[in-house]
This record gives C-alpha cells, structure tokens and sequence, in this order.
C-alpha cells in the first residue's frame, strides 16, 4: 500500500489500527408520507439527513468517540426514493488522516411493491473530524483497508482528499488576492 499515510506520518504511532469492518453499518429505514416534497416522491434532504446519521455513527465507532461533520462531497441522486420504499444506507471508513476520516456511504432501496433486489439510488462522500470534549480534533486510529475493493476506495479517498485541500487552498488565495487588489473588503 505505497501511498497509504503511514502511522508514523500521521503522528498516531501509539493507537493501533482499526479494519474496515469494525465499524462499518447499514442504517435502514422505511419511508412515509412525512418525507415527501412537492412531487411527491421522497425529499432529497430526507436522505442526506439518514447519510450523515450513518456516516456519524460509523466515524464514532472507528475512532472511539465523538465526531463531526466536516464536510459533505459528491451527493448523488440516481433514482427517486418513493413512500413504503425500505431505504439501506451502507457506510464505511474509507480513509482517515490524523484527525480526520474520509466515510463513504451507499444508498439503496428496496421497492415496496417489487420483490427485485435493492436498487443503488445514491452515494455520497463525508469528511469527519474527531473531536475531544472541547470540540478539538484528536488523533485517530489508521483505518486498515481488508479487501481489494477497500483498498481502491482508500487510493480513492486520497485523490479527493488532495483535491478538496488544492480547492480550498486556491480559493482561498484568490479571495485573498482580490482584497488585496481592491475588489471586495
Ligand atoms: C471540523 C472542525 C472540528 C475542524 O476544526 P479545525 O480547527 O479547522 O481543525 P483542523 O484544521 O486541524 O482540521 C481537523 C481535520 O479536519 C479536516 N478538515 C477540516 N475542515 C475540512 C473540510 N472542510 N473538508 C475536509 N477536511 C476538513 C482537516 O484536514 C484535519 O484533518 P487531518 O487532521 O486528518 O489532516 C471544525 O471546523 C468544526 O467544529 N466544524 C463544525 C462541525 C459541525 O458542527 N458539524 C455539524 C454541522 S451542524
């Protein structure tokens, strides 16, 4: 695993790692008509709202204790959710960094009146940061990827994660440059 940030990198040489399955989990839930928009099929915000319990709840069992949202990336809708669907979130640990873990999640759904197998109607990347009673970052462990398929999702995670820091960067010193030069205060 030739790109994968080392414990001693990372500064979390005293905290073993964890495997992918030790906290992985599938959130499952039936949809009603309180979680519908105006067209009648299942309300977007719905399902963002069950991808963050899942996510949160497996950042917190990876590392240990609480953890935050830090961001939210790529939530993509592929099918519409409808009242009595039974909806699988699946989420993982796909990465983690000193303080922070990359959590992948899948969206699937079991139609209410087919006896077809579940249906993938969206995905979604979310960063966690662990945190102290304080709301400090605190280190966590290195998640250890166990199969094939979690091993390209961490060599995946990364390419995001280096992504995410050259926007942030970019951005930031664009806005940077246009106070300097007058523009906006
Ligand atoms: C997330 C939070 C703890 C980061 O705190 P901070 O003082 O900026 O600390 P850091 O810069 O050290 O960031 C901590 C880690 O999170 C990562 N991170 C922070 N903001 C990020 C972002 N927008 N996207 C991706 N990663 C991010 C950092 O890269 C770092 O990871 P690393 O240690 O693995 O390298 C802080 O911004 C916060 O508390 N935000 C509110 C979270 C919240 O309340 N969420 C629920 C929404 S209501």
């Amino acid at each position: 695993m030739t790109d994968q940030v080392t414990a001693a990198e990372s500064g979390t040489t005293d905290i073993p790692g964890k495997p992918t399955s030790a906290s992985r989990t599938t959130l499952s839930h039936i949809m009603t008509h309180n979680d519908t928009n105006l067209l009648g099929t299942v309300h977007g915000g719905v399902i963002m709202k069950l991808v963050d319990d899942a996510a949160g709840a497996v950042a917190g069992r990876h590392s240990g204790g609480p953890a935050v949202t830090a961001s939210m990336d790529e939530m993509v809708f592929l099918e519409p959710v409808r009242v009595g669907d039974l909806v699988h979130v699946k989420a993982q640990v796909n990465w983690t960094g000193r303080t922070s873990m990359e959590v992948g999640v899948r969206v699937l759904a079991e139609r209410w009146n087919e006896s077809a197998p579940a249906t993938q109607v969206g995905s979604a990347y979310l960063v966690f940061a662990a945190v102290d009673a304080d709301g400090k970052p605190r280190v966590v462990p290195q998640v250890v990827p166990e199969t094939e398929r979690d091993e390209r999702r961490y060599q995946e995670a990364q390419i995001r994660r280096t992504h995410r820091l050259a926007r942030r960067r970019a951005i930031r010193e664009l806005r940077e440059r246009r106070i300097a030069e007058g523009y906006e205060h």
